[in-house]
């Protein structure tokens, strides 16, 4: 039947799949975001789960894609709770994959109260920048914080510009960020943000370049599950 058809290659593995978008805090009712759908972080942890993984999914801001059965979700806001979750969750994880959308910048104060229009008109908005969880894991493993056969996955969502095409920026980022996978996206166009569909490659430390075909957002992230099903051997511990 169907079930048979379906891979059991992540059996008793524990996957952590951050999604969606984080909201940065003006004040008690306003915050700074972004566009992300969550749909790709969504379908991976949904997709995990078929596969026999233990899936904790750590859900930012999203256009609700449906909460996937037989996941764990937690609910962030900022980006600075994210990374207070992904950091303690991923000691036991054999599987990390950030897939959230995370703001670079952070207003670099909450205001306590609304803030009220005045007569010198708005006030600047000054930022911060946002701690890097994704290089922050890739630390944590190499102080030994997290096991050191935990795989750390990560996504870029790139355009091509006058400093060389997408799988350009890709690998450059896979070297700065140190992660195991980098997931390459090509955005622009109205590719990839809040739409069904997603193409891109799947690029490893040790240097090996797959294409991922044009498809949907489940096809994309069993292909991605295929790459780590396949340097992370099943048989949980
Ligand atoms: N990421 C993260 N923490 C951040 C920013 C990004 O963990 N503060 C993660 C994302 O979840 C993604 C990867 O890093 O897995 C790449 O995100 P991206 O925005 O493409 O990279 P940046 O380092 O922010 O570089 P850029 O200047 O291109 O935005
Ligand atoms: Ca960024």
């Amino acid at each position: 039947d169907r079930a048979d058809a379906l891979p059991y290659d992540l059996a008793g593995r524990r996957v952590l799949v951050s999604a969606g978008g984080t909201r940065e805090p003006l004040d008690p009712v306003r915050y700074l975001g972004n566009h992300s759908s969550g749909k790709q972080g969504y379908a991976l942890a949904r997709a995990a789960a078929q596969r026999g993984a233990h899936v904790t999914l750590v859900a930012g801001a999203t256009s609700n894609p449906g909460e996937p059965a037989a996941v764990d979700v937690v609910h962030i806001d900022s980006a600075v709770e994210l990374e207070r979750e992904m950091q303690a969750r991923a000691v036991d994880a054999d599987v990390v994959i950030m897939a959230a959308a995370v703001a670079d910048f952070r207003p670099i104060s909450v205001a306590g109260s609304k803030i009220k229009k005045g007569a010198d008109g708005p006030a600047p908005i000054t930022l911060a920048e946002n701690p890097d969880i994704l290089a922050g894991l890739v630390r944590a493993r190499n102080d030994g914080v997290i096991p050191a056969a935990t795989l750390i996955v990560g996504f870029a969502a790139e355009t091509g510009d006058e400093n060389g095409g997408v799988l350009d920026h890709g690998r450059a980022k896979l070297r700065r960020k140190g992660c195991d996978l980098l997931i390459v996206n090509a955005v622009g166009d109205g590719k990839a943000f809040g739409t069904e569909d997603n193409t891109g490659w799947v690029l490893t430390a040790d240097g090996r370049e797959t294409a991922l075909p044009f498809g949907s957002k489940t096809l994309m992230a069993s292909r991605i599950l295929d790459e780590v099903a396949a340097v992370v051997p099943n048989g949980g511990r």
